[in-house]
């Protein structure tokens, strides 16, 4: 992944002053990958984790079968958002176009009940024995009331049909928490998630590589690319490291005004990777407090836009609306295989674009993006993808996840808690238990 800076309107004595600031926090992180997970920054160490990958693979053989159609995943947030993001860049976009590629995914993290009704007719039709379903509940704290109360509704819906469906079951959870206790009493599968490590930091342990790599995705590379950006993300010198650059782009961005970060994505199959790096940002950097205690309430808010399609939503708004946004364009190298636009029956609207490829109309509506924000004086960084695969996505995600540390350095906040949350989920819990 390369990233460019030079229009984000950070000169480079302001990146050198952060590059300087977050030094020995870089050093701090190397010692860390010596501690195992005993530190708050622990999910660097997931990446080149042996038995991590044992226990996964132990699973995986546990749960073989030849007939299986659709891995189910309940979950929410940091339980399924990074999972989903690899899936959906590398398949799950395409899951309505290529109806006979199985196993496919399904994301239950919505307790909407037309969803569950959905779920239920389609269990009813579609799965014809349970060999063709592996559900996985990811949890770490185990006790979060969506995932609970959608476990047992599938369970309930599934377990008329098939009696034996708790063999298909893999819990994933810290290891001790009550969901894990009964788990075991079950005698039901289970996955355990570092206690050190975050739901927004997991993508890399048991919560996204059993069900990833049951579809068939190739984990390893994921892994093999995030241990390589781990390397770069830990580099003392800035120019090297492109977590810290970028985290002192918005920080600095940020002091200017720009409080919004837009993930502006030229692959659609990129949009849940857009909406894994909302949760990173929002919730590890929007902060009532700082780390003394001080009421800061600081943030930057994190959007997701897909290009070309949301030109023709918010384009307005972005180009001619409120300065107060940095955007990042992510994008990759278009693919040049495809069909060249010939005169079918608009050749009278075609005009120039005629002889053209998709990869070279793209292109030019990125170029011309670009050149339009540099026109009005938009900050804005590069991330460019070398293609979309695991290592890729592994990487991105590693860089983003490490960005995120050197953010809450600069900002003084903690970005591994989200006590905010909580607020919602005990009232919520006193309503139903009320
Ligand atoms: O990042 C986080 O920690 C949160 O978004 C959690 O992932 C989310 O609240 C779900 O929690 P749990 O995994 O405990 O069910």
């Amino acid at each position: 992944m390369k990233l460019t800076y030079s229009k984000s309107h950070v000169s480079e004595e302001e990146i050198n002053a952060v590059g300087k600031q977050l030094s020995p926090y870089a050093e701090h992180l190397k010692e860390v990958l010596q501690h195992g997970y005993e530190d708050e920054e622990s999910s660097i160490n997931l990446p080149g984790d042996k038995e991590l990958m044992e226990s996964v693979g132990a699973a995986l053989r546990d749960k073989n079968t030849t007939s299986l159609k659709y891995i189910l995943v309940i979950g929410i947030g940091g339980s399924n958002l990074g999972t989903k993001a690899v899936y959906d860049a590398l398949y799950g976009r395409f899951d309505i176009l290529e109806p006979s590629r199985m196993p496919k995914m399904i994301f239950l993290d919505t307790t909407d009940p037309g969803i569950l009704l959905h779920l239920e007719s389609f269990f009813d039709k579609e799965i014809t024995s349970e060999e063709e379903i592996v559900i996985n509940v990811i949890s770490k704290s185990g006790d979060t009331t969506e995932t609970i109360v959608n476990a047992e509704l599938v369970l309930g819906m599934l377990q008329k049909k098939f009696p034996g469906i708790l063999d298909r079951l893999v819990v994933t959870t810290d290891f001790g928490s009550l969901l894990w206790k009964i788990a075991e009493a079950e005698d039901i599968t289970r996955l355990s998630i570092p206690e050190k490590v975050g739901g927004r930091y997991s993508v890399l342990s048991a919560v996204g590589l059993f069900p990833l790599a049951k579809v068939g995705i190739n984990v390893t590379a994921l892994l093999d690319g995030a241990r390589k950006m781990r390397e770069k993300c830990l580099s003392l010198d800035i120019r090297e490291n492109p977590a810290m650059v970028s985290a002192a782009v918005l920080f600095t961005n940020y002091h200017s005004g720009k409080t919004i970060n837009d993930n502006f994505i030229f692959h659609s199959e990129l949009e849940s990777l857009g909406k894994w790096y909302r949760q990173l940002l929002g919730e590890s950097i929007g902060k009532e407090h700082d780390r003394d205690g001080n009421v800061v309430r600081v943030g930057i808010t994190p959007t997701v836009s897909i290009g070309s399609t949301d030109l023709h939503s918010v384009g307005q708004l972005y180009l001619g609306g409120p300065e107060d946004k940095i955007t990042t364009f992510i994008f990759a190298e278009f693919s040049k295989r495809g069909t060249v636009v010939t005169p079918e029956v608009f050749a009278g609207v075609l005009g120039g674009i005629s002889g053209k490829k998709p990869a070279d109309v793209a292109d030019a509506i990125l170029k011309g993006v670009k050149i339009a924000y540099e026109k009005k004086g938009l900050p804005f960084m590069e991330a460019l993808l070398p293609d979309i695969t695991p290592a890729s996505l592994g990487a991105f995600m590693q860089f983003k996840m490490m960005e995120m540390m050197y953010l809450g350095q600069l900002f003084n906040v903690n970005p591994f808690d989200q006590p905010n949350v909580e607020l919602y989920k005990i009232e919520t819990k006193n309503i139903l238990n009320g």
